[in-house]
Parts: C-alpha cells; structure tokens; sequence
C-alpha cells in the first residue's frame, strides 16, 4: 500500500489531535497523548485521559493548575478543529475528555477502505521482517492437539503480521534429531524383515509411534540392545550412509502426515527442523567455552540463567547436543542470517521456562542485547492445554492422546450433516464438500481462538458448532446473510465505491460504521499482546452489530439503498478481512 492511501486507525488520528493540543497547552512538556475508546458511548467514542498524570506532574510547581479538570479544560481549549470531532468535547468524572467523531469524516474514511481495500487500515510497525516458529511437531510421534493449537494460533499471529506490511518467515521447528532415531533405526533394523531396507522405514506416524515405543521399550530393557542402540546414534551422527538414508525415510513419511493437516488447514510454513542447525552447534559450543559463559557441571556444560535454578544444558555428559543447544543455534540464525527483528515462538505454555533460558543465554552471549527493551523483540507465546469434555486433559478412551486427523473428521463431517439438512439437493457434492471443510475447519479453529490462549478450554463438538453461539459457524452464516443481501439488491456495490454517498443516520448505522472503523485497533491490540481472541472477540461484535443494523434498517428497496448497500458491503469486506486472518474461508450461500 503506497503511503498516501494509507490510513491511520481512528484513535491514532485523534491522538495526533490531543498531542497538538498537549504540545500548546503544556509547552516543553514531554507528554504522549493517551486515546482510548470509551466503554460508555453515551458520552463519547473515544477519550482523552491525561489530565489526570498532567495534573499530578505539575502539582507543586509554579502555577500549577487547580485541579485535573483545569488541565482538561486548558488542552480542549489547544485542541485544533478537525472534521474528526463533531462537537466540543464534554468534561466527565475527574478530568476525562469526552469526544464524538465528526460522522462525515467517519463516513468518508470507510468509503475510502472500500475504495483501495482493507489493506489501507492496515496498522504501521517499526518492524521489518518477522519469524514465527510454530506448529512444530515432532518426526515419528504423532501431532496432537498441543501441536493443532500452535498451529492455530501461529497462523493467525503469522498472518496479522504480514497483514500490517511485515515480512513474515514462518519456520517449523520439527524434532527431527536427536538420538531417539538411533535407537528406533537399530531397533527396526533388528526387529523387521530386511533390516536397514524394511518397509517399515516409510510406515505412517501412527505405525511408526508404535515402533517407537517398542524401540524405547527394548533399550530400557535389554542392555545389549541399549549397547547397539548407542553405535546406532554415533553412526547416525557420523553421517553413515546407510543410516542417514533410514532417516530421512522416517523424516519423509512423518512429513507426509504432518503435511496432509497443514493442507487441510491451509497452512503453508518451513520446515526448519532441529537437524538443520546440527552443524552449527559444535562451534557454538566452543563459542560459549571461549566466552566464558559455558560452565562445567557433572561432565556437562552449562549456562546459568539469572533467576532459573535448572541448567540450560549446551553439552550433555556424553558430548552429544540437545534441544536446548539446538534454541541457542536457532534463535542465532534467526537474527543474524534470517535478520528477523521480531522473534516469535507459539509453543505451550510448560516451555516458559526453557525458552526465558535461550532468551537469557542469547543475552550473556551477546546475541542479543543485554537491555531487553533494545534490540529485536523476541517473545515466547504459550498457550495452555486443551481440555476434553470432562474437563480432563484430552484423551481417547484407551488413554491415548487424540489423534488430530480424527477431530478435523468429524468436525468435517458434522458440518456436512447440518448443511445438507438446510440445502437438500440444492447443493453439488462438490460445494457441499467445500462448504463442509470450511464450515468444519473453521469452527476447530475459531472455537480454539476464541478463548485466550493462555487459558485452557474445554474441547466440545456441540460447542463449537453451534448456531447462534460465539462461533465460526456463527459468522460463517452472518456473512452469507450480508452475501444474500448485496445479491438480493442486485447491484454491484463496487460500482458505488465513487459515486454514492454513505450516509450515516441511523444509530444502528452509526453503531455499525464505529465497530467497522475500529478493526485497525482490533490488530493493533493483537500486535501488543499477540492474543488472536482479540480478533474473534471483534468479529463477533462486527456481526451482533450487523444483525442490529439489519434488523433496524431496511436495505433492498428502502430511499436508502445505495448507502445501506456500500453499509453491508463494508461489513463484508471487513468481516472477510478478519476471517483471513483466523484461517477462516468465508462462503457466499450456506
Ligand atoms: N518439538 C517441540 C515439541 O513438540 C516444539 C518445538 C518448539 N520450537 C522451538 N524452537 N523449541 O514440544
């Protein structure tokens, strides 16, 4: 978007107001404006708080003001006329700025996103290039649902952030390495027929998790295979052929499984596993030797963190490498290779720790810079389990985890039940098919979204889809609501973007045209607290707001029409908007 079509979001527009204001009122003192929206509209959109802070910071010196309300008054007097304020604004409590927005100036602002697209309202950040580590299941283990939620919500970050203009490098960090491989490769070299040439060696995850435990089983039972198993690793690590080849066929047939979920759910991401930094690790280890921040500890070397009593562990006993060496290489390349200026990990919430031990590690070793509020941020965004029914951690009833796969079918295959209910045979299998995987996919996503992530939520189908709830499907029928509307008034709302004029009367048009003009603050939120239920909390509103407009305004056929219809067509454009976001495929007829 060229900078001239750009807009800033509502509040950052009257913030440039108040701070004009501040700046006449108060000369020479340093004071940011605070805008915030009001949560009483019958006093104001939005208001302006610092009369208050001012209040206090002047109190005592040489003609200080009275009181906050005299701060007020004197910035309201500074306050520069602008169309984006529609009257002088009222005074309330101990000194808050009341204002209401200038409904031309509204009006006009939402015309022009429809004139050059969502993308306009986009919000500006410092910066440039982003890396998001997410999904990141681990090479013969089945995904589970802990994966399924990283996924869900790094989309969505991954997404917002490239939405605001921000180059985005979505990286999974599969566990491909490590020397679980060894035993598992030795352990199906010794058990199946044709050794290191079995078949076994592409069998899909939920065979291979099967061998896996078998392997693990063995090792922990028989020390001559724990022996064998242990050259297996070297082997492996030294690059032997015929191993590495045994690996890669593990690799491919787990990628086969984790790729058919990412299709599913549209999610297009790196691999970038583990293995990938292998090479790197020795030097960095000597790196941190030399540094003097690696210690000795039980054979081991370690980095102390300040503050965390475990370990981070750069060399175990053995001289082999583990995950935490692996974080250390990674969060490195990432900076100075990938030159990411916002790092992000969506890992579950029990990594907390470990990921405060690479950030403080990258710290000590200069990697990134010791005061946290400079250089790059860099955060981790955990997120808390998934609960079954019962509100136990989710599992099958055999005790095993739940398979991923299963949850999207029948998910899948609810939806297609209920949509075929309402269309008969008025519907192709084709579009039902398509329908259903929107319907289905959209409402596992949405109803994880929905709660913060750090909470954990309760899994439930009935939940998730139903009709009138907090949910995608919810939005999904609120949106070919707005559809069949613009079919049923037969225009191209497009052809009006120049010429009609919206008009803004109605308090339920008003109320509507507010909530539309307010989904850059709704981003803007998530890019302060990467939380995506900020966006589903505002699509919500956007479509309870919609149903109030509708219910309160005619469109088709009313004096009104093209204005109502450039109404319903912003609504749509912002609620798809949204919808990319959340991974959600919006459909025009349900
Ligand atoms: N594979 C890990 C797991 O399943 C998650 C990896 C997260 N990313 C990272 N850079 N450590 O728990």
């Amino acid at each position: 978007q060229s900078s001239g079509v750009r807009q800033r979001s509502v509040k950052a527009e009257l913030a440039v107001l108040f701070q004009e204001a501040l700046h006449k009122a108060f000369p020479g003192l340093d004071v940011q404006a605070e805008v915030t929206q009001t949560n009483q509209p019958k006093f104001g959109d939005y208001q302006c708080n610092n009369a208050m802070g001012l209040f206090s910071k002047l109190k005592g010196k040489e003609g200080a003001p009275k009181n906050p309300r005299t701060v007020a008054e004197a910035i309201v007097a500074n306050l520069p006329s602008s169309p984006a304020i529609a009257e002088k604004p009222s005074l309330a409590g101990p000194g808050f700025i009341n204002v209401r927005l200038g409904l031309p100036w509204l009006s006009k602002r939402i015309v022009h996103m429809l004139q050059h697209g969502a993308g306009c309202w986009a919000p500006v950040t410092p910066y440039k290039r982003a890396v998001v580590d997410f999904s990141s299941p681990n090479v013969a283990k089945q995904m589970h649902v802990g994966h399924l939620r990283s996924t869900i919500i790094g989309y969505t970050i991954a997404a917002t952030l490239e939405f605001c203009n921000i180059d985005v490098l979505r990286i999974n960090h599969t566990g491909d390495w490590g020397t679980q491989f060894g035993m598992l490769i030795q352990h199906i070299a010794e058990t199946r027929e044709g050794g290191l040439g079995s078949d076994a060696l592409d069998e899909d995850v939920v065979e291979l998790e099967v061998l896996y435990k078998a392997s693990k089983g063995h090792f922990d039972e028989d020390p001559e295979f724990k022996l064998r198993a242990q050259q297996a690793v070297k082997k492996l690590q030294g690059g032997d052929p015929e191993f590495l080849a045994a690996w890669e066929r593990i690799c491919a047939a787990s990628r086969r499984a984790f790729d058919s979920v990412y299709e599913r759910l549209g999610v297009k991401i790196t691999e970038r596993g583990e293995s990938f930094y292998n090479p790197l690790l020795p030097g960095l280890v000597q790196e941190m030797v030399d540094l003097g921040i690696a210690e000795e500890s039980d054979g081991a070397k370690v980095i102390w963190v300040e503050g965390i009593k475990a370990p981070f562990m750069i060399q175990k006993r053995d001289g082999g490498y583990g995950y935490d060496t692996t974080d250390l290489a990674a969060i490195r390349h990432r900076l100075q290779d990938e030159r990411g200026d916002w790092l992000i990990y969506v890992v579950d919430s029990g990594q907390g720790q470990h990921f405060e031990q690479v950030f403080g590690a990258a710290r000590k070793a200069g990697i990134l810079p010791q005061d946290k509020k400079q250089g790059p941020r860099v955060e981790f965004v955990g997120f808390g389990l998934v609960m079954g029914e019962d509100g136990k951690r989710i599992k099958t009833r055999s005790g095993a985890s739940v398979k991923l796969v299963e949850l999207l079918d029948e998910a899948r295959e609810r939806c297609r039940v209920t949509i075929k209910e309402r269309r008969g045979d008025d519907i192709s299998e084709e579009e039902l098919e398509a329908s259903a995987c929107a319907m289905g996919y959209g409402a596992v996503k949405y109803s994880d979204l929905k709660n913060h992530r750090t909470t954990n939520y309760r899994f439930s189908f009935d939940d998730m889809l139903d009709l009138r709830g907090n949910t995608a499907v919810y939005m999904l029928y609120a949106h070919a609501r707005i559809a069949s509307i613009i079919r049923k008034v037969g225009k191209d709302p497009a052809s009006l973007f120049h010429t009609a004029e919206l008009r803004l009367e109605h308090p339920a048009e008003v109320t509507l045209a507010m909530h539309i003009a307010r989904f850059p603050e709704a981003v803007e939120l998530v890019l302060d607290e990467l939380a995506p239920n900020r966006l589903t909390e505002y699509v919500y509103d956007l479509a309870e707001k919609f149903s109030g407009f509708y219910t309160e305004c005619k469109v088709a056929g009313s004096e009104y029409e093209d204005s109502r219809l450039l109404l319903c067509e912003a609504t749509a454009v912002i609620m798809r908007q949204t919808f990319k976001l959340l991974g959600i495929t919006p459909l025009d007829r349900l």
